[in-house]
């Protein structure tokens, strides 16, 4: 710790050599400079603590998140600052908070090599989110679909913080300048947004960019344009990048849905798995023989990709194993399979929140060490729009 405190006094645009090894300890050790002056892949992600985590975070993100860490740097945050938006106030919002950083770490997240730490913490995801509120256009925003499901048909009613949500989702990655974001398929337009605020921010500076030899040489149709900011790849991959609602294959699985049938939570125990299981909507035929039969069967198909994804393995490989048997024999086997990986995550969940003071110490070092990379791009951010900051 008293470490970071020391590095921080040097924070200029480019981090000194060394800081990175201390940023990411025992990670890749590359020299900081090179995140600065190229873009060098570094992977970014984040949660909202809003309700219970399920399933669908589990399988879409968070295992994703897991598995990342073998060959990247990777900065995992509890994005606190968006729960704010639907709902202002909240009744345990840092309960919440510790709830997601322990479910981060239970599943396999080592925040001594990369960093895990809440949004809150860092101050310019905000102060990067009002250049961006700048450099967003209204139509853009208008455009995001999550925003007319949250509103609903009150919009006059909803928070302006919530209209401006998918600014702060391209402030969290870009501040720093992450060049990769896994995420679920329902993320995918706030990261086609991410890389249009990335894009404009480069064309209508490039040319200071450039000046302050800051940026790197990249090709926009036949122009060359120098970019601050990497237009960031979205990783939405593999088997279960939508988990659907057991009560409606056509809805997705959602921490706000009322029933609480509709979902597996990570901390559900194995019992309640086993019932929910069970009760999960389907229709009366046995599942099909080939992958092609799932088609036009949403409850079908969404229990296969469960069951493929807990396992590690292919909806085709599922239907091998699995088809022309009827549900009463799939959905114990699928019960007994998420027992087996989910118990585990939710046994250390409720280990490490029985010490709420080791999480804060876990997110605090990991603020301390996002912070810096933060300020770097800041300071750097400052100078290219032309705000005075020393
Ligand atoms: P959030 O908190 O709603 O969800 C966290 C992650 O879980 C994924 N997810 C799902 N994946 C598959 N099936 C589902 N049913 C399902 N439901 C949720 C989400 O796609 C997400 O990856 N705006 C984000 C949080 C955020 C963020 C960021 C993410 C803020 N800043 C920067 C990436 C980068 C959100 O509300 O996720």
């Amino acid at each position: 710790m008293g470490e970071c405190a020391a590095a921080r006094e040097n924070v200029n645009p480019i981090l000194p050599t060394g800081v990175r090894e201390i940023i990411f300890p025992g990670a890749l050790h590359q020299p900081i400079e090179d995140i600065m002056a190229e873009f060098q892949k570094l992977v970014f992600s984040g949660v909202q603590p809003t309700g219970n985590l399920h399933l669908g975070n589990y399988l879409g993100a968070i295992r994703k998140f897991v598995a990342l860490q073998k060959d990247n740097d990777c900065i995992y945050c509890v994005v606190d600052e968006h729960a704010l938006t639907a709902q202002l106030v909240h009744e345990d919002l840092r309960g919440q908070t510790r709830a997601i950083a322990a479910a981060y770490i239970a599943s396999g997240i080592d925040p001594k090599k990369h960093i895990v730490f809440n949004q809150s913490r860092v101050m310019q995801h905000a102060e990067l989110t009002w250049i961006f509120n700048c450099v967003a256009r209204m139509g853009w925003l208008n455009r995001m679909t999550q925003f007319k499901e949250k509103a609903g048909k009150d919009r006059e009613n909803a928070s302006v913080g919530l209209f401006t949500y998918p600014d702060l989702m391209a402030a969290d990655i870009l501040v720093y300048r992450a060049t990769h974001v896994p995420v679920g398929d329902d993320q995918k337009q706030h990261l086609e947004l991410t890389r249009d605020i990335a894009q404009k921010f480069n064309n209508d500076f490039s040319k200071r960019i450039a000046e302050l030899g800051v940026g790197v040489e990249m090709a926009v149709g036949e122009e060359k344009v120098n970019g601050y900011f990497p237009l960031t790849e979205p990783l939405i991959e593999g088997e279960a990048t939508r988990v659907m609602s057991l009560r409606d294959g056509s809805k997705k699985m959602s921490k706000s849905d009322p029933s609480d049938l509709s979902r597996i939570n990570l901390t559900d125990d194995a019992d309640a798995i086993a019932r929910k299981i069970k009760k999960a909507k389907t229709d009366p035929e046995p599942l099909p023989s080939e992958l092609t039969g799932l088609k036009d069967r949403p409850e079908a198909q969404n229990l296969v990709g469960i069951y493929a994804a807990l396992a590690d393995t292919t909806k085709e490989k599922v239907i091998a194993e699995f088809g022309s048997r009827q549900f009463s024999v799939f959905k114990p086997a699928l019960a007994d399979l998420a027992v087996e990986k989910l118990a585990p995550i939710a046994a250390e969940m409720r280990r490490l929140m029985a010490d709420p003071a080791h999480i804060d110490a876990v997110l605090r070092d990991g603020g301390e060490r996002a912070g810096m990379l933060a300020e770097a791009t800041m300071k750097t951010v400052r100078r290219i729009v032309g705000l005075l900051d020393d």
